[in-house]
């Protein structure tokens, strides 16, 4: 695993985005695990901005995201097909019909899990996930005790992290209970993975999943067995890492040709 410290969200988003640029380049069929959430926003940026200035070009991508309420459609605008929609999608000028998220509303969810794990595997898999880190550990919709090899299924959201996601829905509005997520092992398939953590709500999580031992307990701690996980965490997020010291070290020497942070 490597980690890198950021001063920003700008810095965090830059570095994501060059590398992911890079894995997508070398790649015949490329495919990014796209994350929603408020964490991942200036990765989409950075990207955008890669393809003004013409030094990346999306457009023939295709894109998987990580997770969806179960009741809500897609043009329901708190749902997280229409959240993709927005900050992927039109934002990276993707065409649509490439980029796929969990029907939340299927008449058979369980079907609609495997014919998405299906999906990813004929498009040849992720080349590249992007995640974000609950407070409680959780990457997707994998709460605390998740199995650490489950595939796309149904789960029921943990309290913390429905109260974490009020922001998203009105006063008078509830956080739905369940909804579809890519499992801890579909997204360890992914060839390349991007956590992404910022403040310090996310200190704890963030040191339990790169410190800590890997346990279901933080299901973020799974990336620890990932060959190409690379974390990017602000200051706030890395506050209680233990190691940060060390972090900055390996950065400030990598040998130059294995600089990540360079396109
Ligand atoms: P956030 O969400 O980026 O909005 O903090 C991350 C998550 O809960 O997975």
């Amino acid at each position: 695993m490597e980690v890198i410290i950021c001063r920003d969200a700008a810095e965090m988003g830059q570095i994501a985005a060059r590398h992911i640029v890079s894995v997508l380049r070398a790649s015949a069929r490329p495919v990014l695990g796209v994350a929603t959430g408020s964490t991942p926003l200036s990765t989409y940026a950075a990207l955008a901005e890669l393809q003004a200035a013409g030094r990346a070009d999306l457009s023939g991508i295709s894109a998987f995201a990580l997770d969806e309420y179960v009741g809500l459609p897609a043009d329901d605008e708190r749902s997280y097909a229409a959240t993709i929609r927005h900050t992927v999608t039109e934002q990276l000028g993707l065409d649509p019909d490439h980029v796929h998220v969990p029907d939340g509303t299927a008449t058979d969810l369980v079907a609609g899990c495997q014919a998405y794990e299906d999906a990813i595997a004929a498009a040849g898999g992720v080349d590249v996930q992007i995640l974000g880190i609950g407070a409680n550990g959780h990457i997707g919709f994998n709460e605390p005790t998740s199995s650490l090899s489950s595939r796309t299924r149904i789960k029921t959201l943990a309290p913390r992290t429905r109260a974490d996601n009020q922001r998203f829905f009105a006063a008078d509005e509830t956080v739905p209970t369940h909804c579809l997520t890519q499992g801890l092992g579909t997204i360890m398939d992914a060839r390349h993975l991007v956590l992404l953590a910022s403040g310090t709500a996310k200190a704890e999580a963030l040191a339990a999943a790169v410190e800590g031992p890997v346990s279901a307990m933080c299901p973020a701690s799974v990336l620890q067995f990932h060959r190409h996980a690379l974390v990017l965490a602000d200051e706030d997020a890395a506050s209680a890492l233990k190691l940060s010291d060390y972090y900055r070290h390996v950065r400030d020497n990598q040998p130059q040709g294995m600089r990540i942070d360079t396109l």
